[in-house]
């Protein structure tokens, strides 16, 4: 019999505690741990956040799954289904060798904050995209922390999960601003300023459609936002009224996103793909996705994430949805319909046959 077991639906104290209670008194026999992770889009505020201007982003009906299984000895195995790779490394002595050495390094750190008694295997399968602006490895960190604690019976408040996995995103990214692992672990959509923590957004998505499209081109988040400030210390006279400008926006597209009003939000991501374009960081490719989408009845489109190639996205009515796909279809590798994800971080337990 397969049996499962959601946490996190709540962060209080007391529902964690809860947690813990049903995963180990009310489950034994329990065969392995499947934690997993929504990918994100960010709507509004890419690069500019990384200088504590406010962005928001919306978790996505992709996830990102981590298996765990404890083990005795002090090694933590990681294997990704989607990269075909596998790797041992050492508790205590673990070295960037890998792709996965990040994942595998916010694996320890988990380890090391529920005083596990040994190591753990995973196993990384992911619906979503790498390098491609979805927040791919954010939400493998985000899942690989929840699942390897939870392993060693720990399911860590969502807050914890997020700062272990976020010291995986700072090797993955170089300087990352920190919305990708926030938004993995508490879902929904959020408003986000580094430093300064979060603010859940009321939004009734169900009048439209977000619909992502692939450039086809990937590219490293770490090199774009080291391109963006080299952009900013060149230039601050010019630069610094463009942030103070993403700022503003943000907060009033967060504003009209809880109104509801899609038309005024469709708008401000038109303005905000112009604020992109303006720090450098569209393509050609890009701005044939994002003119298509908008020729085709999308309310708004824009870049998403680091640029330089990746998704775009564009937010549509219902009734526009299948005339923007099939637009998109033409120029686009990969066009994906993607819901919103309100869950987050979800720990599962697969129980054995009994
Ligand atoms: O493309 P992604 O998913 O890696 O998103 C990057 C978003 C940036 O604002 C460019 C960087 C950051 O850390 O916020």
């Amino acid at each position: 019999m397969r049996r499962v077991f959601s946490g996190f639906s709540s962060s209080s104290r007391a529902e964690y505690r809860l947690n813990v209670f049903l995963a180990f008194f009310l489950f034994p026999h329990v065969k392995e741990i499947v934690a997993s992770a929504p990918g994100k889009v960010i709507l509004f505020g890419e690069h500019f956040v990384v200088e504590g201007q406010p962005a928001v982003a919306a978790a996505i009906s992709l996830r990102a799954r981590v298996s765990a299984k404890p083990l005795e000895s002090p090694v933590i195995r990681v294997t990704s289904k989607n990269l075909g790779l596998s790797e041992a490394f050492e508790l205590g002595k673990l070295e960037p060798r890998s792709p996965l050495y990040p994942v595998a390094y916010a694996a320890s750190l988990a380890l090391r904050e529920v005083e596990a008694g040994g190591g753990v295997e995973l196993l990384i399968d992911s619906d979503i995209a790498p390098g491609a602006g979805m927040g791919s490895s954010a939400a493998v960190a985000v899942a690989a922390v929840a699942a390897a604690s939870a392993a060693w019976g720990h399911v860590l408040p969502r807050e914890q999960v997020s700062k272990l996995a976020f010291e995986a995103e700072k090797i993955v990214h170089g300087k990352p601003s920190g919305i990708d692992n926030t938004i993995a672990a508490y879902g929904g959509a959020i408003a986000y300023r580094k430093g300064e923590g979060f603010l859940k957004l009321k939004v009734d998505f169900s009048p439209v459609a977000l619909v992502l499209a692939d450039t086809g081109k990937p590219r490293r988040t770490g090199e774009l936002v080291q391109k963006v400030l080299n952009l900013k210390a060149a230039f601050p006279q010019v630069l610094d009224p463009l942030y103070y400008a993403a700022g503003r926006l943000v907060v009033e597209a967060a504003k009209m996103m809880e109104r509801g009003d899609f038309e005024a939000v469709g708008t401000l991501m038109n303005v905000n793909h112009g604020l992109l374009h303006a720090i450098g960081v569209s393509t050609l490719e890009i701005e044939q996705l994002v003119y298509r989408a908008r020729q085709a009845g999308a309310l708004g489109a824009k870049l998403t994430g680091a640029g330089g190639g990746g998704f775009i996205v564009a937010l549509c009515w219902r009734e526009a949805l299948q005339s923007v796909v099939q637009a998109l279809s033409e120029l686009s590798p990969r066009v994906l319909t993607v819901g919103i994800d309100t869950e987050g971080v979800k720990v599962e337990r697969i129980r054995e046959k009994s």
